[in-house]
């Protein structure tokens, strides 16, 4: 049987761990603040899930790489922004107990949708 990486981190009870200390860390980092302050919670939950089920490979066709540009559009969010959000899940990942070489394995499948997520401002761009 092949092991899927959400069977390596432990499942659906690991990754509810993972889910909820991602959002605390995301909410929590005053750099952070101006993409996710005054977001609905549970929106915010569903993002933070949706993303980690994009990390390990449990995408289904609605969380493809294609939909990650509309879905930040106009966010602005930078480069240094999406390397912090993938700093914060690698600190869970490991706190978590996953081994290195699995979050290296996850944090692999994400940086590809980097040039989706970050985009130029709005304004900037005029
Ligand atoms: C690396 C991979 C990422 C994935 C797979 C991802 C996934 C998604 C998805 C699927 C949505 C649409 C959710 C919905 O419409 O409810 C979304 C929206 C959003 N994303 Fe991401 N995201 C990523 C990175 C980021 C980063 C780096 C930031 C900010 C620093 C960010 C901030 C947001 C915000 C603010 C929304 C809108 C949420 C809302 O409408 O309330 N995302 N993302």
């Amino acid at each position: 049987m092949r092991t899927t990486i959400y069977d390596e981190i432990g499942g659906a009870p690991a990754v509810t761990v993972v889910v909820d200390a991602f959002y605390e860390r995301l909410v929590a980092d005053p750099d952070l603040t101006s993409y996710f302050a005054g977001r609905d919670m549970a929106r915010l939950k569903a993002h933070q899930r949706a993303l980690v089920t994009v990390a390990l490979g449990g995408t289904s066709e609605q969380y493809n790489g294609r939909m990650m540009h509309p879905a930040h559009a106009g966010l602005s969010i930078t480069d240094a922004a999406f390397d912090k959000v993938l700093d914060h899940l690698l600190a869970v990942l490991t706190a978590a107990g996953v081994p290195p070489v699995t979050s290296a394995k996850i944090l692999a499948i994400l940086q590809p949708l980097r040039s989706d997520v970050v985009q130029p401002s709005l304004t900037a761009a005029r």
